[in-house]
């Protein structure tokens, strides 16, 4: 049974995955640290994605675009435009809210007055600063809120210099920013958030079939991942539904603890995007069909997911509650590719001769992977909180360590325990870890 909210949110603050920002001064809401755990899943989570979307294929290549970009690109793209949420506000509390998440319009949920709102103003999403140490309009520039507009615009850059022939993708991982007027439900919406986002370029008759192709794909890569395959789905946009530059979009969706809730979208762009940019920048980025001797602009499918949301919904996913005799065990069921912690090495005690044995073999498992060497309080309380944090493997090194040269490791899901010679450790994670 996956966490509740509060649980999850308590875990990850308590075990060292995710902080406030700032909170020593009383914290900035919306923004979230990520700690020595949170650190390491957020960073599992993006490698995992990024392996399965450029590395292990041949037509997607990658791309690391600058955050802040010319004005005229959220000009082209319609983001400076059509960028933007409803706003109202409450006259009585003057809490601010967004008018498309409200409940009822009749009452404010703050302070409960009936019929406080204002009218409905759109709200320009898009952080703005100024470039340089003069401030004025002709300096404006905006922290990017989607990495895809990167994307486009070194299109045929990418295209010329990696020589790729459609159907090929660009993918990036990297920081957006939006002004969200409600950030909500911890790191779900915040105002600075990691996207993976992939733009797959295509024949224009093509892309339905990409478009397929992709919902396939991404669904495969959250089930692989150990998803609950119960708790995501697939939900197809309704026409008013869909953003600007969208043709059709799928989200996919998982069941938080509030409900379903977008999880990624994947969207057909079709070529919104590059004929603006064209049209915007003056430069012909069609791309050229040798063999058919035709320039066109391609179309776009466009799997955009949130490395800082999906990694919310993993945790959530592998939180398990479980009685192990009589007692509440804890336990992340993190794929073991996510968890943040490989291995933990636990001497039984702290006795020098112990030490000496665990402090080796910690030092040298940890070129290989992540690694904990924990010696504080009884071994029962660390094999609780190694479960609690998803760590998929624990190293007993206990006093027949010190006669037979071998360990005791115990297994995360199973709690099974199997005793493995110091010599073959190294082989034996590597058959269980790879
Ligand atoms: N380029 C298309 C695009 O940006 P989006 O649906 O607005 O599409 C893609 O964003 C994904 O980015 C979302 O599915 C979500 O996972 C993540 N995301 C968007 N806004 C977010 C926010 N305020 N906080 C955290 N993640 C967010």
């Amino acid at each position: 049974m996956p966490a509740d909210f509060d649980t999850i949110v308590n875990l990850a603050k308590k075990r060292g995955f995710v902080f406030q920002s700032s909170e020593i001064y009383g914290g900035l809401r919306s923004a979230y640290d990520y700690g020595p755990l949170g650190v390491e899943l957020l960073r599992n989570v993006k490698e995992q994605w990024w392996h399965a979307m450029v590395r292990i294929r041949g037509d997607v290549v990658g791309l690391d675009s600058a955050v802040i970009q010319a004005p005229q690109v959220w000009e082209a793209s319609g983001h400076l435009g059509s960028f933007s949420d409803p706003l109202v506000e409450c006259r009585n509390c003057h809490n601010r809210f967004r008018e498309d998440k409200l409940e009822s319009l009749d009452q404010c949920p703050s302070c409960g007055r009936r019929d406080t709102f204002t009218e409905a103003r759109e709200f320009q999403l898009m952080f703005r600063t100024n470039m340089g140490p003069v401030e004025s309009d002709e300096n404006t520039v905006y922290l990017r809120p989607e990495t895809a507009q990167g994307i486009f615009l070194n299109f045929d850059n990418v295209r010329r210099t990696s020589r790729l022939k459609l159907p090929f993708g660009i993918a990036q991982i990297g920081k957006a920013f939006r002004n969200e007027i409600t950030p909500e439900k911890f790191v779900f919406r915040t105002r600075e958030f990691d996207q993976m986002e992939m733009e797959f370029f295509c024949r224009p008759e093509d892309a339905e079939r990409w478009h397929n192709y992709w919902l396939e794909q991404r669904m495969n890569w959250y089930h692989d991942l150990g998803i609950d395959p119960d708790r995501i789905r697939l939900r197809r946009h309704e026409q008013d539904e869909l953003a600007h530059y969208a043709e059709r979009t799928d989200d996919v969706e998982y069941l938080f603890p509030w409900g379903w809730d977008e999880l990624e979208g994947i969207a057909n762009r079709a070529d919104f995007d590059l004929r603006q940019h064209a049209e915007h920048s003056g430069k012909d980025i069609r791309y050229f069909d040798q063999e058919a001797n035709e320039r066109f602009f391609p179309h776009v499918i466009e799997p955009a997911a949130g490395a800082t949301r999906t990694t919310f919904a993993l945790l959530i996913d592998a939180y398990e509650e479980e009685d192990v005799r009589g007692d509440t065990r804890v336990v992340l069921k993190l794929d073991k590719r996510l968890a943040p912690i490989k291995v933990a090495v636990l001497p039984l005690s702290k006795k020098p001769e112990l030490l000496e044995v665990s402090d080796r073999i910690a030092d040298e498992l940890r070129p290989h992977r992540a690694v904990e060497h924990d010696i504080t309080q009884s071994i029962g309380r660390r094999y609780r909180r190694q479960d609690e944090i998803g760590t998929p493997l624990c190293v007993t090194v206990d006093f027949e360590t010190l006669d037979d040269r071998a360990v005791t490791v115990r297994d995360r899901d199973t709690m099974a325990q199997e005793r493995v010679t110091i010599e073959g450790l190294g082989p034996y994670l590597t058959d269980k870890l790879g």
